[in-house]
């Protein structure tokens, strides 16, 4: 017969070959676990452009060492845990292929020491095939290094850019996480150079910094969409950057709207925070195209920025964050005596009042037993004032999701379901 399943080892360098063609989607790849485990500052290492080797260094929560091992493997991820989740998906990652793919393609070292262990693990992985796992002594945080890309491919190593090439491209990328990160520290440091090194700033420093010229700000926001532009004319050439709720992203339509509306030597980053439903991050497996649901509010919106008098008088700000979108929560009442309900607009949360207590308590004085004895328990009814606190302090928690034993606080509903069964839309 002519039809054969390939072998594993092969489709997997076939699937890794599609989220990684390049040395600097691995950079992406590395910077957005950074971040997603909170780091606060990202050192980024290239050498031959990323051909030879890649290192991303952390101070991060850090990997679990019962963990370690995982991370490498198909759909790993710490992210996501059902399919619903992906409608509100506040994470860079989530498919957890990542690590994955570039363990299949490369020689890797992963090393990581969790926040509440004394020592780290490190792993070796060769072209997919784990080599060695052991103890290390180091900080919190991860250490990521990626040798040899694509040394087991040799047809794709082919068709790597050149060096220059790629180091252009992993610079632009950097400078892009940083812009929308302005809150972490990142250094870059290719062929033995630091070539960048940007303190934390507020946001408006930080895309000054970058670009080294003055910016004004605009901002509109309209039916739950905030847009917030940062322009400055009179550029040698345009240029136009685009983050949704915090992820750099590429629309072709809306650059060139951008270029219409702004000017074509003008430089403009543009940041829309939108409900994570109203876009869609799944278009390309690369996760850098979107598109929108309620794509003609945007260029409203950004139309009404950019007609608006222009000052280019620097006026002093005050420190401004680059807040994502946050939901705000509107209680609903107890059930049960047991669980708290509230509602984002997307989810109706059904959160268990012992077990968010317990969390509360854990992370204020680190004991488990304790915060399970002081916390309020199942059948106690809650005043409201009581119930507005608990749902402040979850808001506030470094992991609102699992209890200290790692139990589930709160299961959430999404509306978009509940709107459907009745035949509404949402
Ligand atoms: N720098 C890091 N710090 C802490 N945990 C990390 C880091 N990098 C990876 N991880 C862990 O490894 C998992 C797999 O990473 P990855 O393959 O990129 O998948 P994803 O980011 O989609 O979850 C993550 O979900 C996370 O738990
Ligand atoms: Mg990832």
């Amino acid at each position: 017969m002519f039809v054969k399943i390939l072998p594993p080892e092969v489709r997997r360098k076939i699937a890794a070959g599609e989220v990684i063609d390049a040395p600097v989607d691995v950079v992406k790849e590395l910077i957005e676990n950074s971040l997603d485990a909170k780091a606060t500052r990202i050192e980024i290492e290239v050498v031959k452009g990323g051909k030879r080797l890649i290192r991303v260094k952390d101070n991060g929560i850090g990997i679990h060492p019962e963990d370690i091992e995982k991370v490498v493997l198909s759909g790993a991820t710490s992210k996501i845990e059902k399919e619903t989740d992906l409608l509100n998906v506040e994470t860079y990652g989530f498919r957890g292929e990542a690590l994955y793919s570039i363990s299949s393609v490369s020689k890797f070292r992963l090393r990581s020491r969790f926040y509440q262990e004394k020592e780290g693990r490190e792993i070796e992985v060769e072209g997919g095939t784990l080599k060695s796992v052991r103890r290390v002594g180091m900080e919190v945080g991860t250490e990521v290094e990626v040798y040899d890309l694509f040394f087991n491919l040799p047809a794709r190593k082919k068709f790597l850019r050149k060096e220059d090439t790629e180091r252009r491209k992993i610079t632009e990328l950097v400078k892009e996480y940083a812009i929308t990160n302005p809150q972490v520290d990142f250094h870059l440091f290719s062929e033995g150079k630091e070539t960048l090194n940007l303190k934390k700033k507020d946001l408006k420093g930080r895309i000054e910094e970058i670009f080294e010229s003055i910016f004004e700000e605009e901002s509109s926001e309209r039916e739950g969409i905030k847009v917030r532009a940062f322009i400055s004319r009179n550029q040698k050439r345009g240029k136009y950057y685009l983050f949704v709720n915090s992820r750099p992203v590429y629309n072709k339509n809306l650059k060139e709207y951008l270029k219409k509306t702004f000017g074509y030597k003008t430089i403009v980053v543009l940041f829309i925070d939108i409900p994570p439903f109203l876009v869609d991050f799944n278009v390309h497996p690369k996760k850098k195209e979107v598109k929108f649901l309620k794509e003609r509010k945007i260029y409203e919106l950004i139309r009404e920025l950019s007609s608006r008098k222009h000052t280019i008088l620097e006026i002093p700000t005050l420190n401004q964050k680059t807040e994502s979108y946050k939901p705000t929560y509107e209680v609903i009442g107890q059930l049960n005596e047991t669980f708290i309900l509230v509602s984002d607009g997307n989810f109706l949360y059904f959160i268990d009042q012992h077990l968010l207590d317990e969390r509360i308590n854990y992370e204020k004085n680190g004991n488990e037993e304790l915060a399970c004895r002081i916390s309020v328990k199942a059948g106690e009814k809650l005043t409201n004032e009581k119930i507005k606190e608990l749902i402040k302090e979850w808001k506030k928690l470094e992991n609102p999701h699992v209890c200290p034993h790692g139990r589930p606080i709160y299961y959430k509903l999404p509306l978009k379901e509940v709107y459907e069964k009745l035949g509404r839309s949402f």
